[in-house]
Order: C-alpha cells, then sequence, then structure tokens
C-alpha cells in the first residue's frame, strides 16, 4: 500500500529492501575509504564528513522491483505490490567534493561503491558484499550525494547509517547503504549486483542483450481507492503520485471507463526534480455500478505512459497505466 499524507514518507512506512542481513555498524571504528586509482588514498571518520559542507536534497527512492508482481507472465523475485517508492529529504557530502580531495588518476571509467553487509546467494558460490558502480561522470553530477541525515535526523540505521549513497533519478539499487568504501577503477565493474541483478534481460535463456537498470521510468500510482473497493455514490477522490528519473512529469490523467475518456488531475504540489508529485481529481459519481479506473502520466518529452509494461527476466522497472477496479453502491 501507498502512503500519501504527507509528501515526505514517515520513517515507520519508508520501505526496505536488503539483500543481505544488517551489518555490525561500530561508529568508533566507521570510516569511509577512497581508493584505487586515486592520487592519494583518504580515510574520513564520521565526524570528518560531518564538517564538510552539506547539501541537502529531496529524493524519492523506489526500487526497480517495485510493482513487480504486476507482471504477467510473473517473474521470481520480491512480489512488490505497489509500496517499493517513498520520499525522503537527504542531507550530507557531495561525491564529487570527495573524490577530488583524493585526486582522480587518468583513464578512471567507473566508480565503485562497497556496502558493509554481506552474504551468500543463491546462484553462485562465495560470500559478497553488496557492491555497485556508477560511470565516473555520474559519480561527479553535482546531486550525487552522500548522505548523513535523512528528515533532518542521523541516517536511521535500516536506510544505511551512518553513510549511504544517494543517485537522485536512479532507481534505488544505485544508492548504497552502509557504505564504507569507495574505488576508482579502470574498467568496467563486473560484480554481480551489477551485471547478474540489476539488468533489463528479456530472455530467459540468455543474457546477452541485457541493458542495466539506471534511471526511474515515467510512472504514475494511484494511492485511493484501492483496488475492489466499494464506494458511495456523490464525490470521490482519486489521488496518488507520479514520478519520472528523466524528463519531468507534465500530466497525469484519470480515467473511469477503462480508458475511453481521461481527464487531467491537479497538483498537489509544485515540480522538484528527483521528487514524486502527488495529484488528485475529484470525481462526481451519479451512477451506481463496476468503473475501471486507470491512471496516466506524460512527460515534458511528450513521452506517455502504455498499457502494457515492458516484461523482463527479473521484474524490473514496470511502468504500464495502472487499472483498478471499483463499484459504487
Ligand atoms: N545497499 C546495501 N548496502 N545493501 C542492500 O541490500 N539494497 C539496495 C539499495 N542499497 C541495498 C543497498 C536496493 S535494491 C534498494 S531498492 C535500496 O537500497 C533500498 O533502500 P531503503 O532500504 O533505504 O529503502
Amino acid at each position: 500500500m501507498l502512503s500519501l499524507s504527507s509528501r515526505i514518507t514517515p520513517e515507520n512506512l519508508f520501505y526496505i529492501r536488503n539483500h543481505f542481513p544488517y551489518p555490525n555498524v561500530d561508529i568508533r571504528s566507521w570510516g569511509l575509504c577512497i581508493k584505487g586509482c586515486v592520487h592519494r588514498e583518504i580515510y574520513f571518520r564520521y565526524d570528518d564528513l560531518l564538517k564538510m559542507p552539506q547539501v541537502t536534497l529531496a529524493v524519492t527512492l523506489e526500487c526497480a522491483g517495485d510493482k513487480r508482481s504486476l507482471f504477467y507472465p510473473k517473474v521470481r523475485g520480491e512480489q512488490w505490490g505497489l509500496g517499493a517508492i517513498s520520499h525522503a529529504v537527504w542531507m550530507g557530502v557531495r561525491l564529487v567534493d570527495l573524490l577530488h580531495l583524493a585526486g582522480i588518476q587518468m583513464n578512471v571509467r567507473e566508480v565503485t561503491f562497497e556496502g558493509m553487509d554481506k552474504g551468500v546467494r543463491t546462484d553462485m558460490p562465495g560470500i559478497f558484499s553488496y557492491k555497485r558502480s556508477l560511470p565516473l561522470e555520474h559519480a561527479l553530477n553535482p546531486d550525487t550525494i552522500i548522505a548523513l541525515y535523512m528528515n533532518g535526523k542521523p541516517l536511521p540505521y535500516r536506510h544505511g547509517y551512518p553513510a549511504r549513497l544517494i543517485v537522485p533519478g536512479w532507481y534505488g539499487m544505485a544508492s548504497v547503504k552502509w557504505l564504507h568504501r569507495i574505488t576508482l577503477i579502470q574498467e568496467q565493474f563486473q560484480g554481480p549486483f551489477q551485471v547478474v541483478d540489476y539488468v533489463y534481460n528479456r530472455n530467459l535463456l540468455t543474457s546477452s542483450s541485457s541493458n542495466p537498470v539506471t534511471t526511474i521510468r515515467l510512472n504514475s500510482t494511484i494511492a485511493r481507492p484501492l483496488d475492489q473497493e466499494v464506494l458511495a455514490k456523490g464525490e470521490n477522490w482519486v489521488s496518488g503520485t507520479a514520478l519520472s528519473g528523466e524528463d519531468p512529469v507534465v500530466l497525469v490523467e484519470i480515467s473511469t471507463d477503462n480508458g475511453k475518456t481521461w481527464f487531467p488531475t491537479s497538483w498537489l504540489e509544485l515540480h522538484e526534480p528527483y521528487s514524486w508529485r502527488r495529484w488528485s481529481w475529484k470525481w462526481h459519481v451519479n451512477d451506481s455500478g463496476t468503473y475501471d479506473i486507470k491512471v496516466r502520466a506524460t512527460d515534458a518529452a511528450g513521452n506517455i505512459q502504455g498499457d502494457k509494461a515492458d516484461w523482463n527476466v527479473k521484474g524490473y522497472g514496470y511502468n504500464a497505466i495502472q487499472h483498478i477496479r471499483v463499484y459504487v453502491d
């Protein structure tokens, strides 16, 4: 379920996605190390980071597997409904500032980020830590930050205390929690959370056509009413969210006749880059009956959500037009 009483998701309702058991974090011994193809390795203690210039960014995190349960044919993995998406205000240091302190060598291609959590995978032998990479160019983006605070408080343990990467506009897998090691490399990182998971693979038998999962796809969601809800005649509100990690969403429309006619909804707040935007629409319904309600979003580039999701083996990036059915008595 999606909670939308405020733009910011209350901490107890913020979704959580972990691949491994929680790591042990002792802040007295914790440090963030920057190494690899740098001019000097640097080690930051928590207090060092707290003393550096901080930036604040509102960013919606969405798991790449959000809405996975809606794929047909069904796919393996966490059967997320609508709820693997949440919004917070993050504060921390710019990654680019730390990288410049370390000095970037020529020919660096990617930057890897390693969390403190580790464990086994079912598909290959060995112990792995949660580790991902970003192209250098994206690591240098001033909006890529190492967050130390969430909604004005030190990062909660479950969301990556003491420090996590936040990659605005990308699906959540990129925002590595419990970060303790950053490595600059000259090649493409081949870790399993980079090349086995979080790739769009459309064929069960081959992974040759796989593209990496990166930015959040254009999407909109109805939070109220719920699918199969029974409503009273008269005035009803339809409300929800819209988000895109690329071009801003400019329009959200609702249909109550299964997509034949569409009505524009109203925004509850201004556009902010990287943030979901809530919308609502007042529905006067005079006739009892069964109604098929749909929602679709359009972005500034003219892209519009389609009826079918782009099916892929691991079920990432579901963004088909959402369809619910309600009954009016
Ligand atoms: N970072 C670490 N260290 N370990 C993880 O398992 N999961 C990733 C990302 N960062 C993960 C991680 C995934 S898949 C998502 S969707 C987000 O964290 C979820 O962040 P949250 O649990 O704070 O909502």
